[in-house]
């Protein structure tokens, strides 16, 4: 089933998050505002914002009050891309150029910073200090994250452990939380919570693993947003991982710098994809999401569990 069509389910509660986006985003700069209408309206999955709704359905669920933690959540996600494309040097995102490419480093700089701080006034609508606590400490990870992967780009010495750590970190963490807080902010019971969380926990993990094989077998067009770019940045992900257990293409992939060119790359990315990398790569995807699937099971029936499952789903398989 395509997202549209699962979203559909929302009716307008979607668009209602749209608009608050927007206006919590405005600022008195207009080249601030400007630069997160421009990301905002380029679109993206939602995909935190519709698990903090549906997770939402399983306590009261109030839009005038779980929009605030979407918008929390997705200006968080929002200000990770806008930084993310700085340190990755992309200039392709969601389809459209990248705040750092049609403007520059230090206004990409501004924008995901001032995003950040968006999403801290968000949260403040909701008064509950449990959720503010949990929200802060995502953020603190979710930088420990990005800043993890900047200490061990081109450390080919790095374990499977250190790439899980981290993925957890960058991504993981926010998807568990997206569905947490939903279910905090809606009275849900404790019990709830926790399922939630590792439901999300285990659905970032094979979400990430995926964004990693696509960036080596999917199309900038498919994505909207540069591919085989992990390897030359330096970047050692999951496929690549798997790759160097075959001693030859280790002693390649070693090779790879900062120096390499995407010419120079270009064969080993090849060397890489023939391999059982991305069949290994994908199993174990496939393992996380098994184990979010497994935790469904133990969630009451209704919509809001068979859409998160269909959202599930979505994601083993998605192309883009
Ligand atoms: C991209 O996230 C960054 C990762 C964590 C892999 P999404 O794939 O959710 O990006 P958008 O919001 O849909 O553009
Ligand atoms: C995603 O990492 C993690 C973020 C917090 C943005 P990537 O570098 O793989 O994200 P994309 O592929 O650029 O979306
Ligand atoms: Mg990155
Ligand atoms: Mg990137
Ligand atoms: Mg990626």
């Amino acid at each position: 089933m395509k997202l549209k069509t699962l979203y559909s389910f929302f009716g307008t509660d979607l668009d209602i998050i749209e608009e608050e986006l927007k206006r919590i985003t405005a600022s008195n700069y207009p080249l601030i505002t400007e630069a997160s209408l421009e990301l905002i309206e380029a679109g993206g999955k939602r995909i935190r914002p519709v698990f903090v709704l549906l997770s939402a359905m399983f306590g009261a669920y109030n839009i005038d009050v779980v929009k605030h933690v979407a918008v929390a959540l997705e200006t968080i996600h929002m200000a990770s891309l806008v930084h993310d494309d700085v340190i990755d040097d992309a200039d392709i995102r969601r389809g459209k150029p990248t705040i750092k490419a049609k403007w520059n480093n230090r206004i990409a700089m501004y924008t995901g910073d001032y995003l950040l701080a968006s999403s801290l006034v968000a949260m403040t609508n909701i008064e509950n200090p449990e959720a503010h606590k949990i929200l802060s400490k995502t953020m603190v990870e979710v930088c420990l994250g990005e800043i993890e992967q900047i200490k061990d780009k081109y450390n080919y010495e790095q374990s499977l452990r250190t790439y899980l750590k981290r993925i957890k970190r960058k991504t993981a963490l926010l998807i568990a939380v997206s569905c947490q807080l939903g279910a905090v902010s809606a009275g849900a019971s404790e019990d709830l919570h926790r399922k939630l969380y590792w439901f999300g926990y285990f659905v970032g993990m094979s979400f990430q693993i995926t964004d990693d094989i696509l960036d080596f077998t999917a199309t900038e067009k498919e994505l909207g947003k540069p591919v085989g770019s992990d390897l030359l940045q330096g970047n050692i992900t999951l496929p690549v991982l798997f790759a160097m257990k075959d001693a030859d293409i280790r002693a390649e992939i070693e090779k790879v710098s900062a120096e390499t060119t995407a010419d120079e790359l270009k064969p080993i990315v090849e060397k890489i994809i023939r391999t059982d990398a991305i069949e290994k790569s994908y199993a174990l995807s496939e393992l996380y999401l098994e184990k979010a699937f497994a935790i469904l099971k133990y969630l009451p029936r209704g919509r809001a569990k068979s859409t998160l499952s269909s959202i599930a789903k979505y994601i083993g398989k998605r192309k883009f």
